[in-house]
Parts: C-alpha cells; sequence; structure tokens
C-alpha cells in the first residue's frame, strides 16, 4: 500500500470535520456547511477507499451452498452478528413464514394501541422465563430498550456508574442523568467511582456482558459484590451473551454461574436470535414503570408479529440445546487458537467476538481489502469506537460456517499478515478439529 493512511479513517475524518464531541464548534456552522461538510467527508472517503462501510451483502451470504470447498472465489461472511445462524434456519424461517400468511409482514401500531399481538405478550413471557427474570418488556431495537429504560429510570439526581466502553445506547439513555465512568473491567477503578457516586441516593452500575469490539466478559462476579456494599443496582446488556453464552445460551450471567442475578438484564434480538428487536427484563414493577413512562417504547411501532414468533421459536431451539450452539463453540475455539497459533493476538476475547488487535491503522486497513478482495468480509474498526492504538478487526463467528471455509479465511489472513509484516512465523498448516 503507497497511501498514508493514519488518522484519515473515514471516522477520524468525520471527527474531524464535524468534531461531534465539541458540540459547540458544530453548533457554530450553518446548515449548509454542515451539510456540505458531510458530502465533502463521505466523498473522500470513498474516493480513498478509507470506507468500509455499507458494502452489500447479497454476495456474502454465510451458508454459501454453491461453494462448500473453500476455493478462491469463495465468499464467507465473518462480519455479522447472526452467530447461530438461526436468520437461515429452516425451522425458524417455517414459522416466520406461517405467521406472515396468517398476520401479515408489520404490525401496524404502537404496542399500547393495536400493536400488541398475542404472539408479543408470548415472547415476553418466553424472554422472562428463559433468562430468569419476574417479567420482560419487548422494544422494536436494542438501541431504544436501552434508551428508554435508562431515560426513563434515571433522573438528574441520580448517577449511572458505566464501563467507558459500554454501548452507545447506555451512553445516549444516560443523557438527563449524572455519569461516572470506571476504566474497562476494571473493578479497582469501579471501587473509586462508587466512592465518588456515594453524595447520590440512587445509584446504577451499568456494564455489557460480553463487549462488543474485544468480546471480552464483564467480571460480574465482583461487579455484584461491589454493587451490594454500596446500595447500587445494576445492569447487564446481554445483548452478545444471549443465544451464545452459558447454558443454552442464556447469557453470561449463566455462564458465570451467578445465582443471584444482576437487578436489569437488556439484550437485542437482532444478534444470535435472528430477529429484530430488543428487550428489558427485571421486577415486574420495573416493566410497569417502563410500559407508563417510557416514550422509545410508547410511541414507536413494535416488531412484526411474525418476527415476535420467529423468536420465540429461536427460544425454544435454544431451550432444546440446538446443535448451531455447539457447533459455534467449536468454530470459535478453532478460528481463535490458529489465529494465536499462527501470532496474532485475540485479546481476552471468550465469546463469538473474535479481535485481531493491530495497532497500526494503515495496515489494519490494508489486511481488511486484501481480505474482502478474497471475498472474506470482516470489521475494521478504529478510535473512536475503540481507544487509540488499540484499533482491530472484528471477526463474529458464526455456526453456519464450514469448516473449509475457516481454514480458507485463515491461509488467506495467514498470508496476507506476513506480506504486511503483521506476523512473523513460517506458516503453518490449518487443520480443522
Ligand atoms: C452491546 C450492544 N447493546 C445494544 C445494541 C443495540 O442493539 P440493536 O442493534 O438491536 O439496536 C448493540 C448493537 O450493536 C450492542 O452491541
Amino acid at each position: 500500500m503507497n497511501k498514508v493512511i493514519g488518522d484519515k479513517t473515514f471516522i477520524s475524518l468525520r471527527d474531524k470535520y464535524f468534531n461531534l464531541r465539541n458540540k459547540n464548534v458544530y453548533g457554530e456552522l450553518s446548515f449548509r456547511e454542515r451539510i456540505n461538510a458531510a458530502r465533502d467527508v463521505k466523498q473522500i472517503a470513498m474516493q480513498n477507499d478509507y470506507f468500509l462501510y455499507r458494502r452489500e451483502q447479497d454476495s456474502f451470504s454465510i451458508s454459501d451452498v454453491n461453494n462448500k470447498n473453500g476455493s478462491p472465489s469463495c465468499k464467507v461472511n465473518l462480519a455479522s452478528n447472526d452467530y447461530l445462524d438461526f436468520t437461515h434456519h429452516p425451522q425458524i424461517i417455517k414459522v416466520g413464514v406461517q405467521y406472515i400468511e396468517k398476520l401479515g409482514v408489520g404490525s401496524g401500531s404502537v404496542p399500547m394501541l393495536s400493536g400488541t399481538y398475542k404472539i408479543h405478550n408470548e415472547l415476553e413471557a418466553n424472554l422472562a422465563a428463559f433468562t430468569g427474570y419476574d417479567s420482560s418488556l419487548v422494544f422494536n431495537s436494542g438501541y431504544t430498550a436501552n434508551y428508554g429504560l435508562l431515560t426513563s429510570l434515571l433522573t438528574f439526581k441520580d448517577v449511572a456508574i458505566l464501563d467507558t466502553r459500554v454501548h452507545a445506547s447506555i451512553i445516549d439513555g444516560c443523557v438527563n442523568t449524572n455519569c461516572i465512568y470506571f476504566s474497562h473491567n476494571d473493578c479497582h477503578s469501579l471501587q473509586i467511582a462508587i466512592q465518588k457516586a456515594k453524595v447520590y441516593r440512587n445509584k446504577l452500575i451499568i456494564v455489557d456482558g460480553v463487549y462488543s469490539m474485544g468480546g471480552e466478559i464483564a467480571p460480574l462476579c465482583e461487579i455484584i459484590e461491589i454493587g451490594k456494599n454500596n446500595n447500587a443496582m445494576i445492569m447487564v446488556d446481554e445483548s452478545h451473551s444471549i443465544g451464545v453464552m452459558g447454558e443454552n445460551g442464556k447469557g453470561t450471567q449463566s455462564y458465570l454461574k451467578i445465582i443471584e442475578k444482576v437487578d436489569i438484564s437488556t439484550g437485542s434480538l437482532g444478534k444470535a436470535l435472528g430477529g429484530i428487536g430488543g428487550y428489558v427484563t427485571g421486577p415486574s414493577g420495573l416493566i410497569n414503570l417502563l410500559e407508563l413512562t417510557c416514550r422509545s417504547y410508547i410511541y414507536s411501532t413494535s416488531i412484526p408479529p411474525a418476527n415476535a414468533a420467529t423468536i420465540n421459536k429461536a427460544l425454544d431451539l435454544l431451550e432444546s440445546g440446538d446443535e448451531n450452539i455447539s457447533k459455534l463453540w467449536s468454530n470459535i475455539h478453532f478460528f481463535k487458537e490458529s489465529l494465536k497459533s499462527m501470532g496474532h493476538n485475540t485479546g481476552n476475547s471468550n465469546s463469538a467476538i473474535i479481535p485481531i488487535l493491530i495497532s497500526d491503522d494503515e495496515k489494519l486497513m490494508g489486511l481488511t481489502q486484501k481480505l474482502y478482495k478474497k471475498g472474506i468480509l470482516v470489521n475494521a474498526i478504529f478510535y473512536p469506537v475503540v481507544p487509540k492504538r488499540q484499533s482491530l478487526i472484528r471477526i463474529s463467528m458464526s455456526a453456519g460456517i464450514e469448516k473449509t471455509k475457516l481454514e480458507y479465511v485463515l491461509n488467506q489472513i495467514e498470508s496476507d499478515s506476513k506480506t504486511l509484516g503483521l506476523i512473523k512465523s513460517a506458516p503453518k498448516k490449518m487443520k480443522a478439529l
């Protein structure tokens, strides 16, 4: 690569021009200047190949049935959160089609008016039972679930104590409250944060069960202990752990064998469960509070009934120990160990999200583009999504990818990484377990 990329990734270009973190500067621009700046940023990024996003997926089906042998034209999607390949599961598809034929493709209304079908209520009961909570409420995305919950529950008199790497929907949901951040997965830093939070009566500690970029797990046992000792409630976002972690995919708390659960659990229905939507589970009073006050729930159209039905089917399959859970974990172990043995750093990942840590942004972009040209889709993640000098390739594993394809991908990663000087070791033959 002869281009200097450095800080010219699309995201850093966007931040430079828009100064999104400094609202005063952005506020000084006229509407026309803002719109023109956006057009210029997108144009520069596209012309220079810095825009690695919104790539059309038609040719990147996870189950590419025509090409099972990992030939050079092999198309492999390692950038999807469809961890269990449930978007292609024949039994789930069948239920979805049946419900579309019966009830149509949309719900037609917000849940409080005519947008609640029997299947929505069944889904809420199933989600509560599956996650082990009293009650649950379904939203039309994981984002609106987190955002709505937090904007309803927290006021300017309360405090949120947040891991620095929680999802954007959580940060946005804390817009009306006081925030104290602690260093990522660092319980000593949490202790300090909670001391600072002592002046507030209501304290809520918020973490992700599995972090969406590095795939690492929150130290929930220790966090629960700190919460209890300091009279703080705890919320965990299980978006990347439901369906993946613990017994039958019941999430991080199940994986860590936590008996006394955290107070509130939330998640997305758009990842391992293969649909769209989000949920909050917790005590029934909390769910009542959201029904009464939560604006992103009250004023937004409910998920289509067919989507509620497919999620119900996904939960049934998980309860009965669907084979895709063990297929997924077999793929995770094989891929992660192979990456490590070729000399790549996969951080502290212990989930379906496997990062390849590459601090050099130019080489990271080079590797992502080389892989893309060979039919392999991975995500390139840069600052400010991750801290500076901690850029990474985010690989999300799926049960639907055959081992031969993984071997093909590993061989390409190995040879391209060597060309770019990212690893030095002699090539090793990748063999499926
Ligand atoms: C940790 C986490 N929470 C919440 C969300 C939002 O979920 P959804 O995509 O369903 O809005 C995401 C999605 O990227 C996520 O990674």
